[in-house]
């Protein structure tokens, strides 16, 4: 059987300090975008921050209430999450160099005073139990080799009744040899854990004491993002010619297959999942 490699917290947390090649591939959003129609034009900006507001759009929250950002990358989703409920956001990353860009950010967003960066771990978070209304994990549980314990985490922090809404990708069912190596030369470039298979992934949710009320499959919807991250590894300066070239190879690979599978899904809390915090 051949060995799946995986990435500790410290390769993740450098893959995001250099946050100049983030920033210059994906823009302030750092998830994939959400296209309405096989017609839908729409520039990549848009289609992410469209993205975001499906995600905030199932998190249920009334102004003042209190949410966690797990993974904030630059900080976009959580500034126009704020925003948008006038909520109170806590956002945290395992990379001090985005934490510092997100910061900065905020205060150019006058959101400084709603919004708060910190260092964290989604698999091992520092916050009391049943603290938050509600939490936002938007592409970044693809980084947890242990998913589980990150559901764990989040059953224990969001008060009974709450919602986690996250973007994951999953296995939904096994794929051919060709198809895996796709999938597995996208996750080792991108420093993704191994995906699970769906109905592991709803039972590690459920043990975790968050009952799914929501899965969609949006993979047709992320599609068009590959192609316009050729563009942006085209335009982005200083990427050396042989990654360049094996990149876009990889981008119009996972195009073509359709894969990986991106889900969104919301979960909330239950009574137990508290008493067990
Ligand atoms: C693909 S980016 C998504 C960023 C942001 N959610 C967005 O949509 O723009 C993944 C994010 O997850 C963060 N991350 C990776 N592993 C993490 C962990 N164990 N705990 C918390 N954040 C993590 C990365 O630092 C990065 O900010």
């Amino acid at each position: 059987m051949t060995s799946v490699e995986v990435f500790s917290k410290e390769q993740v947390a450098a893959f995001y300090d250099n946050i100049s090649m983030i920033a210059a591939l994906s823009g302030p959003n750092v998830h994939v975008g959400y296209w309405e129609n096989d017609e839908d034009s729409s520039p990549l900006g848009e289609a992410t921050d469209r993205m975001t507001d499906l995600v905030i759009a199932r998190l249920g929250v009334s102004p003042g209430d209190r949410v966690l950002d797990i993974g904030c990358g630059l900080g976009a989703p959580a500034i126009r999450l704020a925003k948008a409920m006038d909520v109170q956001v806590t956002a945290i990353a395992t990379s001090p160099a985005l934490i510092s860009e997100a910061r900065r950010r905020a205060v150019e967003a006058g959101a400084d005073g709603q919004v708060v960066f910190e260092l964290g771990d989604g698999e091992d978070l520092a916050y009391p139990s049943c603290h938050f209304d509600a939490v936002m994990a938007i592409e970044s549980l693809v980084h947890m080799n242990d998913r589980p314990a990150a559901f764990r985490q989040i059953a224990r922090v969001l008060k009974p009744g709450g919602h986690l809404v996250a973007t994951d990708r999953v296995e939904i069912q096994a794929p051919t040899d060709a198809e895996r190596a796709v999938v597995e030369a996208y996750r080792r470039m991108s420093f993704n854990a191994p995906f699970l298979r769906l109905n592991t992934y709803v039972t590690a949710l459920l043990d975790a004491g968050l009952l799914p009320v929501e899965y969609r499959d949006i993979t047709d919807r992320t599609l068009p993002h590959y192609r316009h991250m050729i563009t942006q590894l085209d335009q982005a300066q200083g990427i050396d010619a042989h990654v360049r070239d094996q990149g876009k190879a990889m981008l119009t690979a996972l195009f073509e297959a359709g894969l990986p599978t991106n889900m969104i899904i919301t979960a909330k809390a239950t009574a137990s999942a508290a008493a067990h915090g």
